[in-house]
């Protein structure tokens, strides 16, 4: 995408070097440009360095041969990023005034407008400003933030004015683009691995991250999904806007997953379930006796057979680990938990142990038919795995 930043008078300015470096991170074009106001607290040299190019500002407004520099950038770009924005760059673009570089970008016509707004928390909250967001919003602009925590001026007590940090705009722009081929579907994905407890502080587990779990919720999250999250524990943040449901043991996941399955249109099992719970859970910590110890282990539910019985309309993909022989036992494995596609990797080559950032899987029918996919990231993977369940979608 080719993304404008335009910085204005806030001091958040200082963090607009960073967030375009995080957008061309993220595969984008970027061109900066900045008013009179943002000088203040960042000079054009950072910007133009982060950029790699001139800043447009209103020394730079129109080129040599008298062309005006707005209206070319507003064709180019596919997104003006208003970053940080301030109360006055609001009520100037609400207005419809065309004296600083922003608001003239915005009635030259760029296609989609998003405000990162920064202020004090009175000032964002004072009803001028709330009515100038509304006729934004009817613009058809959008809003990401302001969020709460620490304001910059002395003495100013935390409060609702902070500007989004420059990795979470970076990842919110990402669901912009996206098509919204998941809008009004309802899908469930677990993630994590599970815990299975000896006595009240050990237990049977694996050294699952819950990364690829938590991808493809925020991948389907942000293809319009509505999205439940049934996690095993995993020291991830909470994904915003999913629904987050925290288990610890495959009893509890199979029993948080059966109580939204039903409703679901597409399930995603991405969880390394324990397959073996101690036969009887001491209730007290065990101190240790003898030099040897024999425990007694019963099987865990195996969650997908189990929804599987229940299992209508909804799209069912699982995930595999095996050393060996994948294919087949991949294969095996959809046939006999009725999944429409489980994924196969292989946790001992390299690039695809556990907790990693990315994934390398082999996407197998329960017909055995297999499509190896490149070495790629967990998110990257998570969208390319929502791509082939929403093709299995009924239609209409
Ligand atoms: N799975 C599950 N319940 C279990 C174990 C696994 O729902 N008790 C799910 C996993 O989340 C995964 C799929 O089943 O999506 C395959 O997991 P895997 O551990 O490879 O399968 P198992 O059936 O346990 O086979 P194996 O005998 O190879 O361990």
């Amino acid at each position: 995408m080719n993304i404008i930043v335009a910085a204005t008078g806030g001091v958040a300015a200082l963090k607009t070097p960073s967030l375009i470096r995080r957008l061309y991170e993220a595969g984008h074009k970027v061109r900066v440009a900045a008013s009179d106001g943002a000088f203040h607290f960042v000079t054009k040299l950072s910007l133009a360095v982060a950029a790699g190019e001139a800043v447009f500002d209103r020394e730079r407004w129109f080129y040599p041969d008298g062309q005006a520099l707005h209206i070319d950038w507003a064709r180019w770009a596919d997104l003006l990023l208003v970053a940080p924005a301030t109360a006055d760059s609001l009520g100037s673009a609400a207005q419809g005034r065309a004296d600083d570089v922003v608001s003239a970008l915005i009635l030259a016509g760029v296609p989609r407008v998003v405000w990162v707004p920064t202020m004090n928390s009175s000032m964002w909250q004072h009803p001028a400003v709330q009515r100038n967001v509304d006729t934004l919003r009817g613009f058809g602009h959008d809003f990401l933030g302001p969020v709460s925590g620490a304001l910059a001026a002395k003495g100013e007590r935390a409060g609702l004015g902070r500007m989004m940090e420059p990795e979470d705009i970076a990842r919110q722009l990402q669901g912009f683009f996206k098509s919204q081929d998941l809008h009004g579907q309802r899908v469930l994905v677990s993630a994590g691995p599970t815990r299975e407890y000896l006595d009240p502080i050990r237990f049977l587990s694996n050294p699952s991250s819950g990364r690829m779990g938590y991808a493809v919720a925020e991948a389907a999250r942000d293809r319009g999904a509505q999205v439940s999250l049934v996690s095993g524990p995993t020291t991830l943040p909470e994904p915003e806007g999913v629904e987050l449901m925290r288990v610890e043991t495959a009893a509890e996941m199979l029993s948080a997953l059966s109580s939204r399955f039903d409703q679901t249109d597409m399930l995603v099992m991405t969880a390394a379930v324990a397959d073996w719970r101690a036969k009887s859970v001491a209730s007290e910590k065990q101190p240790k006796m003898g030099e040897s110890q024999v425990l007694k282990l019963v099987r865990t539910p195996d969650i997908l057979a189990e929804l599987a019985k229940h299992k209508t309309k909804q799209i069912m993909v699982g995930f595999a680990m095996e050393t060996h022989a994948g294919v087949e036992r991949a294969a095996e494995k959809a046939r006999r938990k009725k999944l429409d596609f489980i994924c196969l990797n292989y946790p001992t080559k390299e690039n695809s142990a556990f907790g990693g950032e990315q994934n390398q899987v082999t996407i197998v029918k329960a017909s055995g038919e297999a499509a190896a996919l490149p070495l790629m990231t967990k998110l990257e993977l998570a969208d390319i795995i929502l791509d082939r369940a929403v093709k299995l979608l009924p239609t209409g």
